[in-house]
């Protein structure tokens, strides 16, 4: 039986997972893909924490370039996360014709085109299945089981941690503080965890998969990305009664010439099976021409989860090297001559419903103020709504929109906050009616 090789670059809780399921697994694996997927080196600056794991004949060693560098070595897993150390390592590996397998979902996203063009050039591999939510089979999907559909839509819970922060303040009452020390405790939660609560981990998976989606170059900077800070309990009590939930989405959808590509908390009916989706669970629905609607729901975080995407794309390319091919798919899902720069639609041209929350003057008159500086903008209002004991005479006030576009609102709001019937800045949670809205 052919014997493939495999490195892993850092030795923390993910590269501990990978290493335990290549030993647990061991049978399995070479049954299903005929090959033995032997862990030959582990690259990790400690060296010496016991991960508890008895890694037999697997060297555990302090310099990455013993496995960059070594010439038996064809598969390197990268699980060392962030931008700077990873994309070297990964970016030496390709250039030695390394097969690399990678979680980092940042990495990707912020240099993702410059790794592919490097894999292209040296014909190797590079595979990302556990860089976006988790075990859930998305990348494959995107990338192989749905070859034969355009992507209308998607829309995804992408990051457990705001998820769990979410679910925690409207179902238990937490504090959002209390909560996200939970989620860093359990370890969902970044090093740095306002990457999680300011949308960018979220950003940086809409970006992967809107390339793979629609065959696009990697962008990042242009996707419109806001985070969970701003969300408190009166909003979430406000979505309960209007039979909403609130929920950190990754929103892409195809439009003729551009595509929508934007990440902030949504208010999504009850009715919308994302509105299920608690705790740190991570879910998608994409919407597709031919198949319609699709649904993935797993762990998008976690040891086991996270290395079981991580065995998957070491397992595709075990299969591609003892069947003596290699980039059989190709990395974004299209031959990287067919991936186009596609434009992201400026944020102002969205139209979307909205809810807005004032923190108004208990006065006479300033509910027709603001109305009337909505109608002004040519915002429509569905519904006001007013709750809640008034507090140093002020008292909360909504208005669900009829669907507006994104500058009419930003600029009715900016005329709003400088009256003086309003206190603060008003609260904005855009509604999507439907999964596939
Ligand atoms: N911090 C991420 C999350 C980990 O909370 O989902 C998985 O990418």
């Amino acid at each position: 039986m052919e014997k493939i090789n495999i490195g892993i670059l850092g030795y923390g809780v993910v590269g501990v997972g990978v290493a335990k399921l290549l030993k647990q697994k061991k049978q399995l694996l070479e049954d299903r893909t005929g090959a033995v997927l032997y862990l030959k080196t582990i690259a990790d600056i400690d060296t010496t924490t016991d991960r508890g794991l008895d890694i037999g004949d697997t060297q555990l060693v302090s310099d990455a370039n013993l496995i960059i560098d070594d010439p038996g070595i064809d598969i390197i897993v990268e699980t060392i996360g962030g931008e700077t150390i990873a994309k070297a390592f990964i970016l030496k590996a390709l250039e030695n014709k390394k097969h690399v397998v990678t979680a980092n979902k940042a990495l990707l996203a912020g240099h993702g085109n410059d790794l592919v063009k490097t894999a292209r050039k040296n014909l190797v591999d590079l595979a990302f299945e556990a860089s976006t939510g988790g075990c859930m089979p998305i990348i494959k999907s995107l990338r192989e089981s749905l070859v034969a559909n355009d992507i209308k839509s998607m829309s995804g819970i992408l990051n457990g941690t705001c998820n769990y922060i979410l679910t925690k303040i409207s179902k238990d009452g937490s504090e959002f503080e209390t909560a996200l020390k939970d989620a860093q405790e359990l370890g969902y939660a970044e090093a740095e965890p306002s990457l999680d609560i300011d949308g960018f981990d979220t950003a940086h998976k809409l970006a992967i998969l809107n390339s793979l989606a629609h065959g696009m170059e990697i962008n990042l900077n242009d996707i419109h990305v806001e985070g969970i800070r701003n969300i408190t309990p009166v909003d979430i009590e406000f979505a309960k009664e209007f039979g909403y939930t609130i929920k950190l989405l990754a929103i892409g959808k195809i439009h003729k010439e551009h595509v929508e590509a934007r990440v902030h908390p949504t208010m999504i009916p009850n009715s919308n099976p994302l509105s299920y989706v608690d705790t740190s669970m991570n879910a998608i629905v994409i919407d597709a021409d031919a198949t319609g609607q699709t649904m993935l729901y797993g762990h998008g975080a976690g040891m086991m989860p996270t290395a079981s995407a991580v065995l998957s794309d070491i397992a595709d390319i075990a299969r591609n090297i003892i069947s003596g091919t290699k980039r059989r798919v190709p990395i974004l899902g299209y031959p990287e001559d067919n991936i186009k720069p596609i434009e992201i639609l400026p944020m102002e041209e969205l139209y979307t419903r909205y809810y807005l929350r004032f923190e108004a003057q208990d006065h006479p008159g300033v509910l027709s103020k603001i109305s009337g500086i909505l109608g002004e903008n040519n915002i429509s209002i569905k519904s006001v709504h007013q709750k809640g004991r008034k507090t140093n005479g002020k008292v909360p006030i909504v208005m669900i929109t009829h669907i507006a576009k994104e500058a009419w609102v930003q600029k009715a709001l900016k005329e709003i906050s400088k009256t003086d019937s309003v206190v603060g800045d008003p609260v904005v949670i855009r509604i999507e009616e439907a999964a596939q809205e």
